[in-house]
This record gives structure tokens, C-alpha cells and sequence, in this order.
């Protein structure tokens, strides 16, 4: 894909560019990717930020939740989504049980997405123990994004993939999540399925960044997983998931016309092949063996 002149002018975002963007109410545009096409997809729409996010345990892995994906699958993806990157602020998300241990569990793990997948930030999930976790990797020198509402890694213990936050306690809880992250130090926080009137009241006790996934209109900007908003993915649609593409049905489209020609014969056609100058051509035939005199194409 060929860098136009409008995309040589736009200037890698910075964390300070995220501040100042939530300062002057400009939306924060976030996408996940995966590889090194949806990558160049992101850089070519222009997006702010990209997360290489746990989602490809499912989206791209074939496994059946986030949990099982590991830190070099998904390291595998950030170098892949790195090259296709020029200008959007790269996240790479911690996955489950490699970074909630230990202090220097997470500062080691963080470490080999900034030093060996050339990530700008690493994000982790929930509140309690991660805001500990998060303050030992900023210490350590590496931004981080910070997750509350639904924490798809820890899904079972919250009754499942549902909305967080609908009573008031829980709420509250999202909010006291959310601000002591923000007191050690993330620089940006995901709202993943929390009310909207929730995120409303959030919103201006928070002064970091906040992204919405299913938190409403009023966060700082707002992500979605590559393969949901573009219907890649065969699984299961959230709710706040909206389509502006059907991609998946146009790949199964093209497979199949392929398919067939290849079964009808009409694929390959003359301008799919290459030619053998006639005289080139001509000596080959020279060159052959004769049928009756040499029993095997060996003796060329
Ligand atoms: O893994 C992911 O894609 C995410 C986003 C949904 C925020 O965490």
C-alpha cells in the first residue's frame, strides 16, 4: 500500500497529542488489529490509536475466550501490526496471567512488548491488584492503559460477558477502578460495557483519556475490535458492536468464484501464465529425449 501525500503529513500521535485531543474534545479514534494487512488498514483510515488486543485469542486464534491466548502469540502479532504502522499510538494488551503475580512479572512482560514488539503502551485489565501492577510498569518507564466494566479476562468471576456497573454499588466500583488507575498513573483508560449513565458521571472525575467499548457517547473516543465493526468474525456480535462492513460474506464470495473457476477450468486464463520465448522453446524440444529411446525424463 502506497503512502499518499496527506498520509506523509500526519504526525505520529503521542501520548501528549492524546492529552491534548481529550483537552480540546476532539474524538479518539481506536481500533484493534491483529497483522501486518489490518495494521496498514488502520494506518490507511487514519485512526489515532491501535490495540493489538487479547480479542485475537478469538478473532484470529480460533480459541474460545481470551484466556488461553499467551505472550508470544500475541507478541508474534504486535511485530506484524508494528510494520504496517506508521502514525496511530501502538497498545499491546497484557494477556491473562502474565502480568497480575508480581510486580516484576508485569514489569518483564511489559518490557517484551516495547522492547521486542515495538509496542508505545501496554494495557491490562481491571482494578485491585492491576492498579498496583500498572503503577510498577509506569515506574518502570512504560505507558499504560488501564480497563474497567467488563474485563473479558476475568469474565467467569463477573458472571459472565455482560454489562458492569447496573447497580449502584458496582458502579461506584467502576468509578473507584477507574480513578485509581488514573491516581498511579495510566495515561488512558477502556470502558468496556459499563451504562452510559454511569460513564456520564465518570466522565468528569476522570481527566485521562477515556475510551468507550459499549460505555456510551460521552467517553474521550472509542474502540472497536477490527473484526467486528468490518464482519469478519463468524462468532458472537455484542450489542454495542456496530457493522459498517460485511467482509466476511465478500471473502467467502471470492474463495467460492475462485473455486469454481479452478473446477470449471476456466482459471487459469492466457494472462495468468508465462511464456518461454519461441526459440528457447524450440531448443527445449531439441533437448528432449527421445520417448522411445530413454525410458526416464532423468536422462535431460
Ligand atoms: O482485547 C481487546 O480487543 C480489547 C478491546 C475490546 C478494548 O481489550
Amino acid at each position: 500500500m502506497s503512502a499518499s501525500p496527506r498520509d506523509d503529513a500526519r504526525k505520529p500521535v503521542t501520548l501528549t497529542k492524546l492529552a491534548e485531543m481529550r483537552a480540546l474534545g476532539e474524538p479518539i479514534v481506536m481500533v484493534t488489529a491483529y497483522d501486518h494487512p489490518s495494521a496498514q488498514v488502520a494506518e490507511a483510515a487514519e485512526v489515532d490509536m491501535v490495540l493489538v488486543g487479547d480479542s485475537a485469542a478469538m478473532t484470529v486464534l480460533g480459541y474460545d475466550s481470551t484466556v488461553p491466548v499467551t505472550i508470544d502469540e500475541l507478541i508474534m502479532l504486535c511485530k506484524a501490526v508494528r510494520r504496517g504502522l506508521r502514525t496511530p499510538f501502538l497498545v499491546g494488551d497484557l494477556p491473562f496471567g502474565s502480568y497480575e503475580a508480581s510486580d516484576e512479572q508485569a514489569i518483564a512482560t511489559a518490557q517484551r512488548f516495547v522492547k521486542e514488539a515495538g509496542c508505545d503502551a501496554v494495557k491490562l485489565e481491571r482494578g485491585g491488584a492491576s492498579v498496583q501492577r500498572a503503577r510498577a510498569i509506569i515506574d518502570a518507564g512504560i505507558p499504560v492503559m488501564g480497563h474497567v466494566g467488563l474485563t473479558p479476562q476475568t469474565a467467569v468471576a463477573l458472571g459472565g460477558y455482560r454489562a458492569q456497573g447496573r447497580t449502584a454499588e458496582r458502579a461506584a466500583q467502576v468509578i473507584r477502578d477507574a480513578q485509581d488507575l488514573q491516581a498511579a498513573g495510566c495515561f488512558s483508560i477502556v470502558f468496556e460495557a459499563v451504562p452510559a449513565e454511569v460513564t456520564d458521571l465518570a466522565m468528569p472525575l476522570l481527566e485521562i483519556p477515556v475510551i468507550g467499548i459499549g460505555a456510551g457517547p460521552s467517553t474521550d473516543g472509542q474502540v472497536l475490535v477490527f473484526h467486528d465493526l468490518l464482519g469478519i468474525y463468524d462468532g458472537h456480535k455484542p450489542k454495542f458492536a456496530k457493522r459498517w462492513a460485511d467482509v466476511r460474506t465478500e471473502m467467502v464470495r471470492g474463495v467460492k468464484a475462485y473455486s469454481d473457476e479452478v473446477r470449471g477450468r476456466t482459471f487459469p486464463g492466457p494472462e495468468h501464465v508465462y511464456s518461454i520465448p519461441p526459440e528457447e522453446l524450440e531448443r527445449l524440444h531439441e533437448l528432449a529425449p527421445d520417448p522411445d529411446s530413454s525410458p526416464s525424463a532423468y536422462d535431460w
